[in-house]
């Protein structure tokens, strides 16, 4: 037992609370309040996930824990509080902020990620790293995930805590977020010890199909297998839910998530003009390789026919390629 981390423990505890009361009591709050409804979070889900809003003052929670007797120095330190440049004053670290708190996988508070009310920057604050908060090692929601992750033995990853959110309303329990930075080893083989598929269900935009391809190799590089979740018109899994409903979410997105072969070859379509030839020959020169590299002669084969329909092109003549490709892929292994 550390008292300086059960205290830390505690003060976040206090402080959810204290937030969530707020946005849900006062007047404080109505204005994050109605935020939250119009963008389709019912009180259910609020109080589900804690959420919960920090005025835009300078020492709300200053005071708060000040009254309960907690050392302001150890609240700064420990990522709750900071201090001004040039004097000894301690301020509230999130002011006019819509509090997500993060808990560890006990369900134990350890840091808060703050969406800004309306537009500004930045769009989400988080807490520091503290002795209790390693961003690389955590996962959104998990503690309330397990169950429902056990049972699946799927995982459903997440970009953001709306996604998360929403997902889980829709119905999708097994969904976890990362803190807003990328997925790291840590993360993958976390997931592993409870899990043997990921679906990645990252936003429909460019960078999220960016962020799925690198986090692709590290998921299979710890043994989990991994299907794509492709969204449709630059949508996010939560704005998604929101247009089309949950039941298509479920059938469209989480059965009819793809395999990571077939993602790819969506994902590099998009740097190519299939109409013109030499579009169609660089394309097909970045393909080979994936479909090459797959162990199963079945499956090279499905994605070449698939290619060759699609590209117009004989299955013959891909094949031989594919072919030559492999055999020097295996001379160099
Ligand atoms: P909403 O606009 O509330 O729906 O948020 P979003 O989750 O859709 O945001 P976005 O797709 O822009 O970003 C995805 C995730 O990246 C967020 O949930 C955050 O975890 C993280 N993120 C986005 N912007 C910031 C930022 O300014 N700072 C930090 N630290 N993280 C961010
Ligand atoms: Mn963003
Ligand atoms: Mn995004
Ligand atoms: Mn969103
Ligand atoms: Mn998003």
């Amino acid at each position: 037992p550390n008292p300086e981390r059960e205290r830390l423990l505690q003060a976040y505890e206090w402080t959810a609370k204290f937030y969530h009361f707020l946005l849900k009591n006062t007047e404080h709050g109505k204005a994050a309040m109605d935020y939250l409804r119009s963008r389709g979070f019912n009180d259910k889900v609020i109080d589900q996930f804690q959420i919960g809003f920090a005025p835009d003052r300078w020492d709300t929670l200053v005071q708060f824990l000040t009254k309960r007797s907690f050392d302001l120095h150890e609240m700064e330190k420990g990522g709750l509080l900071t201090k001004r440049l040039d004097s000894e004053d301690f301020l509230d670290r999130f002011r006019g902020r819509i509090m997500f708190p993060i808990h560890d996988r006990n369900g134990k508070i350890i840091a808060f990620a703050g969406r800004i009310l309306g537009d500004g920057q930045p769009k989400y604050l988080n807490s520091p790293e503290s002795k209790l908060f390693n961003k690389s090692r955590i996962l959104y929601n998990l503690h309330q995930a397990k169950p429902s992750i056990r049972k699946l033995r799927q995982i459903v990853l997440f970009e953001g805590y709306g996604d998360v959110i929403s997902a889980w309303e829709a119905g999708v329990q097994n969904g976890v977020a990362t803190m807003g930075t990328s997925l790291t080893e840590s993360h993958a083989v976390l997931m592993k010890t409870m899990s043997d598929e990921v679906v990645i269900c990252y936003d429909g935009d460019r960078a999220g199909q960016a962020a799925a391809m690198k986090s692709i190799p590290l998921l299979e590089g710890v043994g989990l297998s991994v299907r794509i979740s492709v969204l449709i018109e630059g949508l996010d899994p939560d704005e998604f839910i929101r247009k089309y409903g949950a039941d298509r979410f479920n059938r469209q997105m989480i059965d009819g998530a793809v395999s990571t072969t077939k993602f790819k070859l969506i994902y590099l379509k998009k740097n190519h003009i299939l109409l013109e030839e030499d579009g169609k020959i660089a394309y097909t020169k970045e393909v080979l390789p994936i479909i090459a590299a797959l162990p199963s002669s079945t499956e090279r084969e499905v994605y070449l026919k698939e290619l060759a329909s699609e590209l117009q092109l004989s299955f013959e003549s891909l094949k031989q390629d594919c072919n030559e490709i492999r055999q020097s892929m295996q001379k160099n292994m």
